[in-house]
């Protein structure tokens, strides 16, 4: 199968009190269409930072990362957040959604940042939010909803764009166990439905089964099969 996203030798040092600490050491990675990836590994080994390379929110301090074939590197600002609207989906630990806008503006918004026609946007906000089991929420807002359902709605907006790619970081940390269990159900069933690619950083062993590779981030590098 086709590769969708590749981490091509990435290296990436943080400045620390004068020092220059490896976080990441000739990382390797690739990611087919339609699959789904567990990345785990102890706090403080380098999973955000991975996720954030790899979903071009920051840059590399060497090595490449390649989009359906194309290089993320040395792109102007713009094109790079022209990239991550219309490519990338980010879902993180909370649901990050904006208190004063209810549920079906927050998806509007990304909407109209993708410059997607209003008719359009409303029937895919609509269909979205069916599919996520928030047909009767859609006119409420953040406070108003629970945890699950908020997460959901944070589904629901990294979904809007249709971007080909996923990325998680613990999403389902601040919910229970039956909650989180939907959340990687939905995004498994995105990767598989809809031939998109996700990479899902977790600590929770429960998903594991949902997920296509289980890959341990260790010295800087991702390892397979370590609990497999
Ligand atoms: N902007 C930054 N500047 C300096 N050091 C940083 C920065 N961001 C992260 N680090 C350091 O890089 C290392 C990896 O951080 P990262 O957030 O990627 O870990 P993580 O695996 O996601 O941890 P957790 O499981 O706790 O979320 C940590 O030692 C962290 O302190
Ligand atoms: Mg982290």
């Amino acid at each position: 199968m086709r590769h969708r996203l590749i981490l091509d030798n990435i290296t990436h040092t943080f400045e620390d009190g004068g020092m220059q600490r490896t976080v990441l050491d000739h990382l390797n990675l690739q990611v087919s269409e339609g699959e789904l990836v567990a990345v785990m590994g102890p706090s403080g080994s380098g999973k955000s930072t991975f996720l954030s390379i790899a979903g071009a929110l920051l840059e590399p301090t060497s090595g490449g990362v390649l989009l359906d074939g194309e290089a993320i590197a040395g792109k102007q600002k713009q094109a790079l957040s022209e990239i991550r609207l219309n490519k990338i989906g980010f879902i993180f630990q909370s649901a990050n959604l904006i208190p004063y806008l209810k549920v079906e503006e927050q998806l509007m918004l990304v909407a109209k940042l993708g410059n997607m026609n209003k008719v359009k946007a409303n029937e895919r906000i609509k269909k979205l939010l069916h599919k996520l089991g928030l047909d009767h929420r859609r006119s409420a807002y953040p406070h108003r909803l629970s945890g699950g359902e908020r997460q959901r709605v944070s589904i629901a907006r990294a979904l809007m764009n249709d971007p080909a790619v996923l990325m998680a970081d613990e999403p389902t940390a601040s919910l229970d166990a039956s909650r989180g269990m939907d959340i990687v159900r939905m995004i498994a069933r995105e990767a598989k439905e809809r031939g998109k690619s996700g990479i899902m950083v977790t600590h929770d062993e429960r998903v594991l089964p949902l997920c296509d590779r289980i890959l341990y981030l260790e010295n800087g590098r991702l390892i397979d099969n370590k609990h497999k």
